[in-house]
């Protein structure tokens, strides 16, 4: 039986070798609400989905045991004093990146919905718990 953990970065490295992936999640997110879009209206977002690919690997690797040093920057930069990320957006991202991972893992199933959840959880409260 694989483990969660197992499950997590296999469905990882099968989206991130499509090349859509990043971009289909930024047209989602973005398609959630103005409030969403205004926060990119400046941003190069050929770097950011570049950013977003590692910031993903540092929740999982966060939920795995590494430090979270790297999640304590993210948590400054987006709290109040820097991008301003309101704490309810980060469930707008969520569901954003968990309907792009459905739609780009061609295995997906409710099992590693489930293991994707528990892996993330812990890293976006580090982010949000900041704010
Ligand atoms: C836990 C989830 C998130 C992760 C892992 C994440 C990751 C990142 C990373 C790696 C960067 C670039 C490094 C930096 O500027 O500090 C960044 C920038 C940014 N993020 Fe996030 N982010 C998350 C949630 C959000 C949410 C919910 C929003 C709300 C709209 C958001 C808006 C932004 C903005 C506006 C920038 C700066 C873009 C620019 O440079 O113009 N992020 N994020």
């Amino acid at each position: 039986m694989q483990s969660d953990q197992d499950l997590v970065f296999q469905s990882y490295g099968r989206c991130c070798n499509r090349d859509t992936f990043f971009s289909d999640f930024y047209d989602n997110f973005m398609g959630k609400s103005d409030e969403v879009r205004q926060m990119f209206v400046d941003t190069d977002m050929p770097a950011q989905r570049h950013l977003l690919r590692n910031g993903i690997m540092q929740l999982i690797l966060f939920s795995r045991g590494l430090p979270g040093t790297k999640l304590k920057a993210l948590g400054k930069s987006h709290n109040r004093d820097g991008y301003n990320i309101r704490p309810h957006l980060y469930n707008t991202w969520l569901e954003a990146l968990l309907e792009t991972l459905r739609k780009h893992d061609p295995v997906y199933n409710e099992r590693i919905d489930t293991a994707w959840r528990r892996a993330l959880a812990p890293g976006i409260d580090l982010i949000k718990g900041a704010y």
